[in-house]
């Protein structure tokens, strides 16, 4: 293999990729399963969405529906699941508690390679090894070195056997990162630096060719830079891109014979190349249109309970009280839902009807009441210090309640008339109806529901 590589054409992969328009491709995807092919599966910048918030209905994405996928796929398709790191998007406990649940969520559902993205190293090199121990998945950055050592801190690369048609076929996995990233890198890692990917691919590239026929880079890095790399190394069969944009791209990008493919963020899709053995036993590979985890997939038993180990870890350090609280803007503090209903009986009786009345019930059915990702828009004034704290603490600022919208209100309960509530209006909604959590919010139509 590696001598026709070499000599510079890409013999062992004939590429098949789409180029017809999304829907066409739909429609024709769905009649074409390869009766007994292989596949390759790819995901990256899950960046702590390990789960739809559940907001808004329906909605797509969560690890639990994925795994089911990934389980139910007819045993005699082969099947490799590779993700393209970004695992969570910022620092601190809850983002540890996060990483862990899908570290479990890889080893639960066989994935064969994570490569490591920059957002990752905000955890801490050291943090990383302790969470490939938890996974036992291999995780790559191949070009991550210490100062001005060429061996990388993680590794460059791993092998697995695929059966393509009747044959076992040995596919690399690669794990690069953009050097677009050293600085962010090098700011949580002090002294780490990274090597150019052109530079690393070329030492690797006849290593690699003694070991496999295959070879599929995950490049944390954009479309353009993983061009330039596919264009200078056509011995790659396909490129995993990052930051691209939250949603897929439909189509694969081709340079030469390799294609370059991206499944977006939030763990929302799930990328697909299919494998199969052609004429004269060649490879070819085909891009295929990325899968919706649609609410329709059932939630898989074991990530589900991966899941809820998370959640109860989370509870179990009460992160929600380590959460920063702040003084209020208007100085007052809060006096809870129940201090108004003496004097507004009627704007009390039409909260009490409405949803804002049951969104701490929500929380507590989906086990998210302990949860920094959700309380505070569930509650009355989580960042504040008299502010929620707790169901036990603080019963009377639970629910979003009168104050979410009016502010805190402790000098307008004891002086009533001198000092009122300033009108708050449409703005008082706004940081909580938030297109990500409540798509389809419109002031007058929703107002309406709840007017008083
Ligand atoms: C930025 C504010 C915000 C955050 C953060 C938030 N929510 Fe919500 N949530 C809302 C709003 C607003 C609605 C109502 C949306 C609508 O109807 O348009 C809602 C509705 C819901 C509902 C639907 C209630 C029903 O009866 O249909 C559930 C369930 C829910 N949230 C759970 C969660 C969970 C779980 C989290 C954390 C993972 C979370 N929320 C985080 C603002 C938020
Ligand atoms: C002791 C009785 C009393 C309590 C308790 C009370 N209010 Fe009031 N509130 C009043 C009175 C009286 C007015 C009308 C003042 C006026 O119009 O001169 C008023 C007015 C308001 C207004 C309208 C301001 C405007 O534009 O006219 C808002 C909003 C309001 N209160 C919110 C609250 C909230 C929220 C609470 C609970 C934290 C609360 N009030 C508790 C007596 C009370
Ligand atoms: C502190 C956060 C917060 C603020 C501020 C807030 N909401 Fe909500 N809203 C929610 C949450 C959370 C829910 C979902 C509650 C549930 O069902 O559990 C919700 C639900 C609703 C619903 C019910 C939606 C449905 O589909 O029936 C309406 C209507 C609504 N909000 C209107 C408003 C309006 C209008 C404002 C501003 C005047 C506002 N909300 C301000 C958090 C907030
Ligand atoms: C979801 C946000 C929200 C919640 C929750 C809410 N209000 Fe209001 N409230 C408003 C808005 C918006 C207005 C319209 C006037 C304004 O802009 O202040 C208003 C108006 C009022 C008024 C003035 C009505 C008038 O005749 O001018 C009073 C009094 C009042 N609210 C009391 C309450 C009390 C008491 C509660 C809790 C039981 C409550 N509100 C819960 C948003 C809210």
């Amino acid at each position: 293999l590696s001598r026709r590589v070499r000599a510079g054409a890409v013999v062992t992969t004939l590429i098949a990729v789409t180029v017809a328009g999304t829907l066409a491709y739909r429609a024709a995807a769905s009649g074409a399963e390869p009766a007994a092919g292989a596949s390759i599966f790819y995901t990256g910048e899950q960046r702590g969405y390990l789960e739809p918030c559940g907001c808004s209905k329906p909605q797509i994405g969560g690890l639990a529906r994925r795994a089911t996928f990934l389980k139910k796929t007819p045993s005699e398709v082969a099947q490799l699941q590779i993700d393209n790191g970004d695992l969570v998007d910022t620092v601190g406990r809850q983002n540890e508690l996060k990483s862990e649940a899908l570290a479990e969520f890889f080893k639960e559902t066989g994935y064969a390679a994570v490569n490591l993205g920059e957002k990752d190293f905000m955890l801490g090199f050291g943090y990383l090894r302790y969470l490939q121990s938890v996974s036992q998945v291999p995780m790559l950055s191949g070009n991550t070195v210490r100062g001005d050592a060429k061996k990388p801190v993680f590794e460059a690369y791993v092998v697995r056997s695929l059966k393509v048609g009747d044959e076992e076929t040995p596919v690399a996995l690669i794990g690069l990162m953009s050097p677009k990233f050293e600085a962010e890198i090098a700011q949580w890692n002090p002294g780490l630096k990274v090597r150019p990917p052109t530079e690393v691919l070329t030492e690797l590239q006849p290593q690699i060719q003694a070991e496999a026929k295959l070879a599929v880079l995950l490049f944390h890095g954009g479309l353009q830079e993983a061009k330039e790399l596919a264009k200078a190394h056509p011995w790659l069969t396909a490129v995993v891109t990052a930051h691209e944009a939250e949603d897929y791209r439909a189509r694969a990008e081709t340079v030469g014979s390799t294609i370059l493919v991206n499944a977006g963020q939030k763990g929302k899709y799930l990328g697909r190349m299919d494998l199969k053995r052609g004429a004269e036993g060649k490879v070819e590979v085909a891009h295929r249109f990325p899968i919706d985890m649609e609410h329709t997939i059932a939630d898989d038993p074991e990530v589900r309970a991966i899941l809820n180990r998370y959640l109860s870890h989370v509870g179990d350090e009460d992160l929600l009280a380590k959460l920063p609280k702040h003084k209020t803007t208007n100085g007052q503090s809060y006096a809870g839902t129940q201090a108004c209903l003496t004097c507004h009986a009627k704007p009390h009786a039409t909260w009490q009807k409405s949803a804002h009345a049951q969104a701490w019930e929500t929380l507590v059915e989906v086990k998210h009441d302990k949860d920094p990702d959700c309380v505070g828009c569930h509650v009355v004034g989580l960042e504040h210090e008299s502010g929620f704290r707790s169901m036990a603490q603080t019963p009377n600022l639970v629910d979003v309640g009168c104050e979410s919208c009016h502010g805190p209100q402790s000098e307008h309960i004891k002086n009533p008339v001198k000092l009122k509530p300033p009108k708050v209006g449409a703005a008082a909604c706004a940081n909580c109806h938030i297109p990500e959590h409540s798509p389809s919010f419109d002031f007058e139509a929703f107002w309406k529901k709840i007017a008083h």
